[in-house]
């Protein structure tokens, strides 16, 4: 690996102006079920009540080695958490791959790495991964609902100063952020962060830690919006890279996340039988072509709402139904967003639906359906299981909301973990990057994602498969104008 980063990459100009694309996966909450299994099972009898009332931050607890440099809810859940950790390396691959292709070299040696991510089994497998290749990291949480506990609990007995437990308040989850960064004798020198406000922390409260800071690693749209915030501002001080935009993430994370998810989403909030319904999915893009792919795949009839006459024509040549939304709304069972805009279910069509007729919502948080416009005194709510409410109108009618509009699989489901590794696996490229690169390469700037790693990501999964890639010829090579070793497509090839 050292090999190749030595290998000069070609560095992708930044954009000239920041797409909004509406794109929220950096906060989505990641471990609804792992860690609802987990809690299950923890509260069956083996953590006393107390325990859960007693602020982390009034305890004193050491791990195993004696250190106290952390703050969780209870280190007595570590080896639990392990165990979790041990199951998310069996779907993540290309990290434990990357932990070996190093052979002993240490790409990250002399980093210290502060995160704010989801703290999960997932997350910490990046985070093991990132010590093993030489980092010292301290972390904490980038959303308070999805902290796994034992999770954190693992890291920190693994030797991981970690600062976050699930319900953590708002105000502790700043204390967290502040424990992290202003720690005696430790200076990052890399952030990886998810969202933004571990940078804007140190950028309001530790600005001159921004002399040390190779780079800044960013994954959600948020945290690249106030990234490009500080750019125009002209107070960017460090390189960032924007891994959200990079091409593995977008094909993979966006649609396989999707369709492996929305299936589980319906089903464990409603039980429907999916085979011979009748589905609309608003919007054709990567998240509506999973969805899509997921509801054929089980039987049910699907039509399209597209505004993009490209897209369109994508799901007319899948075989999908393009219609509008008024007409087809009063027929179907299942309405499902994924557009990334707002309104695109509104109270009118609310009215038209027919009764049963389930509402959810799979893009950008909660803007596609007009549920406020359900807060009418016409209208009874009725709560009918977590995540399901029924809307019920005057004359008996009612549908069926999900999550409140919010985003069905993240927060009904579980989301795949071996497309998160794939994020992940970017997340540790762009940090080793940052840290390696030449004096110069890179200058205090948001930079897309280098192609040649962008590829290596896809590598290193490829040999979870019995895959194997064809090489090019030298003939092939130069007729194409690409080297053999890649990139192979352009950095504008999306
Ligand atoms: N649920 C998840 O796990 C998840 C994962 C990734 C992204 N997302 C979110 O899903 C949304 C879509 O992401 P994407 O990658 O598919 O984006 P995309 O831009 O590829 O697709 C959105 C599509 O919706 C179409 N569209 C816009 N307004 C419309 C309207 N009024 N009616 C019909 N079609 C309309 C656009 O033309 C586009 O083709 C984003 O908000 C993103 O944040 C969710």
């Amino acid at each position: 690996i050292v090999f190749f980063l030595q290998q000069q990459i070609e560095v992708p100009q930044p954009p000239h102006e920041f797409k909004d694309r509406l794109t929220k996966t950096g906060h989505r909450s990641l471990s609804c079920s792992l860690s609802r299994s987990s809690t299950d099972n923890l509260s069956s009898g083996t953590k006393p009540h107390t325990d859960e009332e007693i602020s982390p931050q009034n305890k004193e607890q050491k791990n195993s080695k004696g250190s106290n440099d952390f703050c969780i809810r209870s280190i007595r859940q570590a080896a639990f958490g392990r165990r979790e950790i041990e199951m998310a390396e069996q779907e993540m691959p290309a990290l434990m791959m990357l932990r070996k292709a190093t052979q002993g070299e240490k790409p990250l040696a002399g980093a210290k790495i502060v995160g704010c991510t989801h703290i999960t089994a997932h997350t910490a497998v990046l985070i093991e991964t990132l010590s093993l290749l030489g980092a010292q990291c301290r972390w904490t949480a980038c959303n308070i609902y999805s902290i796994q506990n034992e999770v954190a609990a693992a890291l920190a007995e693994g030797g991981v100063p970690v600062f976050a437990w699930k319900g953590e308040s708002e105000e502790d989850y700043f204390w967290c952020i502040d424990k992290c960064v202003n720690a005696e004798g430790w200076e990052p020198n890399l952030i990886l962060d998810d969202g933004g406000d571990l940078t804007h922390w140190i950028y309001r409260k530790y600005p001159q830690l921004f002399e040390n800071i190779k780079g800044i690693v960013e994954e959600s749209v948020s945290g690249v919006h106030r990234l490009y915030q500080l750019y125009k501002a002209g107070k960017l001080c460090s390189p960032a890279i924007n891994v959200n935009e990079s091409v593995i993430k977008q094909k993979f994370d966006n649609f396989y996340c999707c369709k492996e998810s929305v299936l589980d989403g319906l089903k464990r909030t409603t039980d429907v039988t999916l085979s011979g319904k009748q589905v609309v999915v608003c919007g054709y893009g990567e998240v509506g072509k999973g969805c899509c792919a997921a509801l054929k795949g089980l039987g049910a009839i699907v039509y399209v709402t597209e505004i993009d006459p490209i897209c369109a024509l994508q799901a007319c040549m899948e075989g999908l139904q393009l219609a509008r939304l008024n007409d087809v709304i009063k027929m179907v069972d299942i309405v499902i967003t994924c557009t990334g805009n707002k309104n695109v279910v509104t109270r009118e069509l609310l009215e038209s639906m027919k009764s049963g007729c389930i509402v959810c919502n799979m893009g950008h948080s909660n803007t596609e359906i007009d549920v406020a416009s359900l807060l009418t005194p016409d209208l009874t709510w009725r709560r009918i299981r977590k995540h399901v409410d029924h809307i019920v109108w005057p004359d008996g009618k009612q549908i069926v909301l999900l999550a409140k509009g919010r985003l069905l699989n993240l927060s009904c489901s579980t989301v795949p973990v071996y497309v998160l590794c794939i994020t992940a696996t970017t997340q540790a490229l762009a940090l080793i990057e940052l840290f390696n690169a030449p004096e110069g390469r890179y200058k205090q700037d948001i930079y897309m994602f280098p192609k040649k790693l962008d590829e290596y990501v896809a590598v290193l999964h490829l040999q979870s498969y019995d895959a194997h890639l064809t090489e090019l010829t030298d003939e092939q090579a130069k007729y194409m104008g690409v080297n053999k070793s890649g990139p192979f497509k352009p950095s504008y090839y999306r």
